[in-house]
């Protein structure tokens, strides 16, 4: 197999700065050891997330100047409109200013208090936002979705038998929707099969529900679709994500993944009185159903985007090159989820430091150690971001895996970037057994990872 090219050539580039270990060492010890309080140019390789951090085309910023800022009836607003109608196919698309806006306005017009919306895996945002409505948000990934090691084509398949007897049990009133994430970011960036997706539709409409997916990364998705599910590989991705979104009746979007812009989202949906609910709530907080707290510049961009990300060498250079360094750091004995996600590799920080329990942070470690060694930020998600404090003894509970991921920002780095990550892994598997533990100084008692404090022990 010959080498997968970025299929892109530089036109407008942005330098990064080399620091050394001393100076990063230092940066650290102010940072208090949390990568958020960073300055980004310190940073060499930036892979804390995918999310708003892709490179726009030539086409995009074309789309830019070109961007109508009219308050009502913007043209960008009727482009994006088309582009969103042709992909996905339903009625009413209603812009916001990210996906979690999306998920708020949505939530609030169908989640009443006490009930329950199940998904394979919620985002974190997706959860707070349930939550806040006093619902419940429940995980129903199959099993082999939460085994680190263990091989499967769609480890984000929902089980659709836990969901038939989640809505025996529950009750079909309790349930305003159901909800799949393609692909499934908290589960590893693993994809959701076609079948599983028809299937997950064949119930919600012998039950009545209404289905939504959170569509971040739903090219992706797609092309994982050709490549390992049996009568796709001759579809295009355009076709197989028209597939997806026709057993759905609408979508969650953070444009900031597959839409290829830096900041964005939207719900689209064919439900007349929930899109009129909706757009009531969006004029509230977000601004006029036609820009919907973006300006039309960002409308255009997205449309742009949108026309672009299904092409079929970008998909295959994207899935590959996260595969690239999957493989690389498996080869080095770096335990990693498996397969490689679409956007970002997931690694078992606690296997590969093993000389550090759980309480002592072996991902916060790991993802400093990244950062002494190389310069590159990653993002620990493990026992700093979802372990718990227990309220009334103050004990610190780990969560059930320890994890770094190593999201990769769209047509953004080129493979000799991903050499380097490689080559200061080949490194720290050297010297793994001198990575010390850590420990909090410092926790809010919300959303501790942004702004917790940390020491070396
Ligand atoms: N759903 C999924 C699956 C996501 O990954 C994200 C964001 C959101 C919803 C929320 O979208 O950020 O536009 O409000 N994920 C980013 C990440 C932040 O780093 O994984 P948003």
């Amino acid at each position: 197999m010959k080498t997968i090219i970025e299929p892109f050539r530089i036109k407008s580039v942005e330098p990064i700065r080399m620091t050394s270990a001393a100076e990063r060492l230092e940066l650290l010890n102010e940072a208090h050891f949390n990568l958020f309080n960073l300055h980004s140019e310190h940073v060499l390789i930036d892979l804390l997330t995918d999310s708003g951090t892709s490179a726009m085309s030539q086409e995009q910023w074309a789309a830019i100047m070109r961007g109508d800022e009219s308050y009502a009836g913007s043209k960008s607003f009727f482009e994006l409109e088309e582009r969103v109608k042709d992909i996905f196919g339903y009625k009413h698309l209603i812009p916001t200013h990210q996906g979690r806006a999306a998920e708020r306005i949505l939530f609030s017009v169908v989640a009443r208090p006490g009930m329950v919306i199940p998904n394979n895996n919620h985002f974190d945002t997706t959860r707070a936002n349930i939550e806040y409505q006093k619902c419940e948000a429940v995980d129903l990934v199959i099993d082999e979705g939460t085994k680190p090691e263990l091989l499967h084509p769609f480890k984000g398949n929902v089980d659709v038998k836990k969901l038939r007897k989640l809505i025996e049990e529950r009750g079909r009133s309790k349930i305003p929707m159901v909800m799949i994430t393609v692909t499934n970011n908290t589960g590893g960036g693993q994809p959701v099969s076609m079948a599983n997706i028809r299937d997950v539709s064949a119930v919600c409409h012998e039950y009545g529900l209404p289905l939504f997916l959170d569509a971040c990364r739903f090219a992706e998705n797609a092309y994982f679709i050709k490549l390992r599910e049996p009568g796709y590989e001759d579809k295009t991705p355009l076709e197989i994500a028209r597939e997806m979104f026709s057993y759905a009746d609408g979508v969650t979007m953070s444009a900031k993944k597959d839409a290829l812009v830096n900041m964005g989202g939207f719900i689209a949906m064919n439900n007349d009185e929930w899109a009129a609910k909706c757009r009531n709530l969006l004029i509230l907080t977000e601004g006029f159903p036609t820009y919907g707290g973006l300006a039309g510049r960002d409308l255009a961009a997205m449309a742009q985007g949108l026309s672009e990300i299904l092409d079929e060498d970008y998909l295959r250079y994207r899935l590959a090159s996260t595969e690239y360094l999957g493989r690389h750091l498996d080869e080095l004995g770096v335990p990693c989820v498996k397969p490689s996600g679409g956007h970002a590799i997931f690694i078992d920080a606690r296997a590969f430091l093993d000389h550090i329990e759980p309480l002592q942070l072996p991902g916060q470690a790991l993802a400093c150690a990244l950062y002494e060694q190389g310069g590159i930020r990653s993002v620990e998600i493990g026992t700093v971001m979802f372990g718990k404090v227990n309220p009334e003894t103050g004990e610190q509970l780990a969560a059930p895996m320890d994890l770094v991921r190593l999201a990769i920002p769209r047509r953004v780095y080129t493979q000799s970037h991903m050499d380097y990550v490689i080559e200061v892994f080949a490194d720290l598997a050297k010297s793994r057994d001198s990575i010390r533990p850590m420990a909090f100084v410092d926790q809010p008692p919300f959303l501790r990872h942004f702004t917790a404090k940390f020491k070396r022990l």
